[in-house]
Parts: structure tokens; sequence; C-alpha cells
């Protein structure tokens, strides 16, 4: 066999391999291989990390990760009673945390005029902040065209213009102490060209948060500030009851329903919190089929536009939302 054969073969191995690993894994390959042999989220223990939407779903599940790993936290949301049953739940698990240790913040992040005292609260209280997770935010069901322009502006207070505001703040900070992480729970819904019809504010806002923070993570590429973008797909949360419609002021108000297809807000928690151990740029986290889908939609988009179209958007949004119905407007 000459040597272009040999890399011929390998090459072709290597993608069999890579294709038969993503069906037995719930996440990207670089964070399946953190969670087998990366560091262990123990690594953080000590550390004080910030965490916005820390109320419920999937922000409460990383603060009991990071509780169990022994972090000092700041529990953020606007719900002051579901942040201190949040505590009392961390505090049960946390290795060798004390009342002292998790400080409950209540704060809007749409209210950005209040976000330096909030800075300053924190840092006040431990005297330094090691990582902000910038997990607040909600979702979308609604008609491309149907969206009230206002709807767009409430959902990027929120899931944008909140979060840059928090970020811009601590990044400040982290410069000065030349050291930091900043996290920001994006989707699935905001890498690149994956099929997720019927949430088109929310995909804008997830898609800006990569534009914002990958910029921001090649200005300090040089500096010790790291940046992760946590990707989950469909998970167990509230979030759809919650979800913005296409009339301001509106929630979606159904609930998830048990046949969908959905990871569960632990598993998501652990990997959330395993990608920010291991300071991963950006991490996939779902159930079949939304990797592999990803992964087609990401590096072979010809062939996710023939899906697309062959099987049409109601396939994907059934396969997360099992209940609900969207009409498809083609006129
Ligand atoms: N669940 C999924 O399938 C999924 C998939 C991909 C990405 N995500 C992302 O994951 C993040 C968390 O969502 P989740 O699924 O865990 O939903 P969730 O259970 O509804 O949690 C949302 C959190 O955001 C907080 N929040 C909402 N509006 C806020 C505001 N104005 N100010 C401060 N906090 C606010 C809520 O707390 P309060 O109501 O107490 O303020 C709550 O703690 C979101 O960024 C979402 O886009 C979710």
């Amino acid at each position: 066999m000459n040597f272009i054969t040999s890399l011929a073969l390998i090459a072709v191995a290597y993608a069999i391999l890579y294709v038969i690993a993503l069906l037995f894994v719930d996440c990207d390959l670089r964070l399946a291989w953190a969670e087998k042999f990366g560091k262990p989220t123990d690594c953080l223990a000590g550390k004080v990390v910030w965490i916005t939407g820390a109320s419920s779903g999937i922000g409460e599940h990383i603060s009991l990760a990071l509780a169990r790993a022994g972090v000092k936290l700041v529990l953020s949301a606007r719900r002051e009673h579901e942040l201190e049953r949040v505590k009392q739940n961390c505090l049960k698990i946390g290795k060798n945390l004390t009342e002292e240790d998790i400080l409950i913040l209540p704060m809007d992040m749409t209210a950005v005029e209040n976000h330096s005292e909030c800075f300053h609260q924190v840092i006040s209280h431990f005297g330094q902040l090691d990582i902000l997770v910038n997990n607040a935010g909600r979702s979308q069901r609604a008609n491309w065209e149907d969206i009230d322009l206002a709807v767009d502006k409430e959902m990027f207070d929120l899931n944008v213009f909140g979060v840059l505001s928090l970020s811009r703040i601590a990044v400040k900070y982290f410069m000065k102490m030349k050291v930091g992480h900043i996290v920001v729970t994006s989707s699935l819904v905001g890498v690149n060209a994956t099929p997720f019809p019927f949430s088109a504010s929310y995909a804008g806002a997830k898609h800006a948060l990569h534009g914002y923070f990958n910029a921001l993570r090649s200005e300090k590429i040089l500096s010790n500030i790291n940046v992760t973008l946590l990707c989950p797909g469909p998970v167990f949360s509230n979030f759809l009851a919650e979800s913005f419609t296409d009339r301001p002021g509106e929630k979606f108000g159904k609930a998830v329903q048990p046949t969908d297809r959905r990871m569960s807000v632990e598993r998501c928690g652990h990997l959330c919190a395993v990608a920010i151990a291991n300071k991963l740029n950006e991490a996939w986290i779902s159930l079949l089929p939304y990797i592999p889908l990803c992964y087609i939609f990401v590096y072979y988009p010809n062939i996710g536009d023939h899906m697309m179209r062959l099987l049409g958007p109601n396939f994907f949004l059934k396969i997360r939302d099992t209940q609900v119905k969207m009409e498809t407007k083609t006129e």
C-alpha cells in the first residue's frame, strides 16, 4: 500500500469513527473528552462564581454542580424566594460551604443601570470574582413574519444587552486582576445555520452573543481571560412556558411534555460545569439527534439545506416540542 492510499484510509477510518462516536455522546466530542479525561469540576473549589438565572432550570443546576465541587456562589435572578431555595439545596450538597459562601443577589438583568452596584456588592462580599456565568434568558415560539418589533427589542434587552452590560463591567475588573472567565449560556440555536424554526428573535439574540463573545475571545486571546459559550439543545426546564411569543409582554405559557426529546437539567448542569472547569471555547450539549445534526448543518450546509427542504420546519419543531403546533405559512 503506498503512502497516499494509507493516508486516505486513515482519513476515512477517522471520519467513520467520528460519526460513530457522535451516536454515543450527548455533547460535542471535545466536551465528551474533557468529561472523561479533562480537569474535574473540583479544580474550581474555592473560586467565586456568579450565576445569573440561578433561580430555576439550567442556572439552578449549574449552581448545584459547582456547589458540589466546593465553589463559592453568587446566585442572581428576580425571584428571591427561589434563589433562597437553590441556596439551601446548594448548602446541603456543597463541599465545605457555609452560609457566607453563597450570596443571594436579586437582580433584573434588563435593569442595566443597577449592574455596577450589583457588581460592587459581589466584590465587597467576597473580595473577588473569578467567573461570571451569564445564564438568564428566555426563548420564543412565533412565526417569523408575525413578530412585533417590540418583541425583538424585549428579547435583545434580556438575552443580549443585559449580558453585554454585566460582562463589560466584569471584563474591566478581570483586566485589572489579569485573570478571569466569562461564560455565556447561548444555545444550539446560536450555532451557525442550525435548524431551529419558530424562534427567530431568540435565534438572532443567541447568534449576536456568539458574535460579541467570539470577538471578546479574539481580543483577549493573549491574556489570561477566557470566554466559554455554552450551547445546550432542548432541556427539561420551565423555559417553554416562559418563552416570548410574537406579541410584546406575552408568555407562551405551555409546559414541556415528558414525550419531548430533551436532556435532564441535572445532566445539562453537570456538562456545563465540566465545560467551565476545562475553559472550553464552545460546548454543544444535547441528546440525539441534535449534535450530529449540528455537525451536518455547520460542516455540510448544503446537505443540511436539502434535509430542511425534505423534512420541513415542523419536523424540527416536533422533535423538541412534541405537543406544540405552529402554523407553517407558505403564502
Ligand atoms: N431549556 C432549554 O431547552 C434551553 C436550551 C438552550 C439554551 N437555553 C438557555 O438556558 C438559559 C436558562 O434557561 P432555562 O432553560 O434554565 O429556563 P428557565 O428555567 O426559565 O430559567 C431562566 C432563568 O432566567 C431568569 N430570568 C429570566 N428573566 C430575567 C430577568 N429579566 N432578569 C433576571 N433573571 C431573569 C429566571 O429567573 P427569574 O424569573 O427568577 O428572574 C430563571 O432563573 C437561557 O439563557 C436559555 O436561553 C435553554
